[in-house]
């Protein structure tokens, strides 16, 4: 038996179907500093004010991440659940209005140097994290890497975000193609198109309609709009101020787009329900594909 069979079964047998599965939203980008971590953080605030328990996994450290935006060190993460023997509960750190967030440590790569034993007790460990969260939203670096790619091709919905930049636009297409490239454009993902910084939703519409339309055409995907964000200078003041745009600004034209976004997010018209969601799945696949 190969390792990566071997690591596939000791992953299945630790798999315990939980009876809640969180859905798990994984938001990603072509280019970076487009908006990923505010408009995490933000969904995250608007789905739990519609009553969501809502966990945010931060899965690559860089600049203004999850914790900058909420102003919050994080005491601990992923790795002391094995290194330091700590539960679940005890690494989730406590963001506003009860939102929960895992820093995912010095990012995904770590996972690497694990061996089996302790893969097998994370994964165990990690599938408590559904029965925590309605919705589990994963913040990712920029860029086709092949952990991001390991995070899409394992998730059930991805949210990507552009600007109207053109260079922007063209890196997204760029995920939009390692997606087809790699294989994991099978049906049941959703894969949700969010326009930020737009000057008008008319410019975001015809940009949706743009990439649509070559996404068909040349790579045969499916693309949802699932809704545009204004440029809007509060959201730069409220990251200076680290707390979420949505809670310093709530009459924002921004904050209102987030209330709006989270709307979209959780219509059902709009979702498909996936066969594997839960996070569970998502990070026994990642591992899967990085062994
Ligand atoms: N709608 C907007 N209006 C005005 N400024 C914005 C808007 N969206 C993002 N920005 C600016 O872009 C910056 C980067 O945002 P953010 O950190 O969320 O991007 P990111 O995609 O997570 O970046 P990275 O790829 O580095 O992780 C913000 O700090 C803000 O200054
Ligand atoms: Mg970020």
């Amino acid at each position: 038996m190969d390792q990566a069979s071997n690591l596939r079964n000791i992953v299945k047998k630790n798999q315990v179907i939980p009876s809640n599965r969180a859905r798990v939203i994984t938001v990603t980008s072509g280019k970076g500093g487009v908006g990923k971590s505010n408009i995490s953080v933000n969904l995250a605030i608007q789905l739990r004010k519609m009553g969501k328990k809502v966990i945010i996994f931060d899965a690559d450290f860089g600049l203004a991440n999850v914790e900058v935006i909420f102003g919050i060190v994080p005491k601990y993460n992923l790795f002391d659940i094995i290194y330091n023997n700590m539960s679940i509960n005890e690494v989730l750190q406590n963001g506003p209005l009860g939102i929960e967030f895992l820093s995912g440590g010095s990012g995904v790569k770590e996972l690497l140097k694990l061996d089996h034993a302790q893969i097998s007790f994370l994964v165990q460990k990690l599938n408590e994290l559904d029965k925590y969260a309605d919705v589990i939203i994963i913040d990712t670096g920029a860029g086709i890497s092949d952990v991001v790619l390991s995070f899409i091709s394992a998730s059930s919905e991805v949210i990507l975000v552009t600007t109207p930049e053109p260079t922007s636009v063209t890196d997204a297409y760029a995920v939009l193609k390692a997606i087809k490239n790699n294989k994991i454009d099978d049906s049941g993902r959703n894969i949700n198109v969010l326009i930020n910084r737009v000057t008008s939703d008319a410019e975001g519409m015809d940009i949706f309609e743009k990439l649509d339309k070559v996404t068909r055409k040349f790579l045969g995907l499916e693309i949802r709009n699932i809704g545009f964000l204004p440029e809007d200078k509060s959201l730069p003041k409220a990251v200076i101020e680290q707390k979420p745009v949505s809670i310093l600004y709530p009459k924002s034209q921004i904050t209102r787009a987030f209330e709006k976004l989270s709307k979209n997010v959780m219509d059902s018209t709009l979702y498909k329900q996936p066969q594997n969601s839960g996070f569970s799945n998502i990070f026994s696949n990642v591992l899967r594909r990085k062994r």
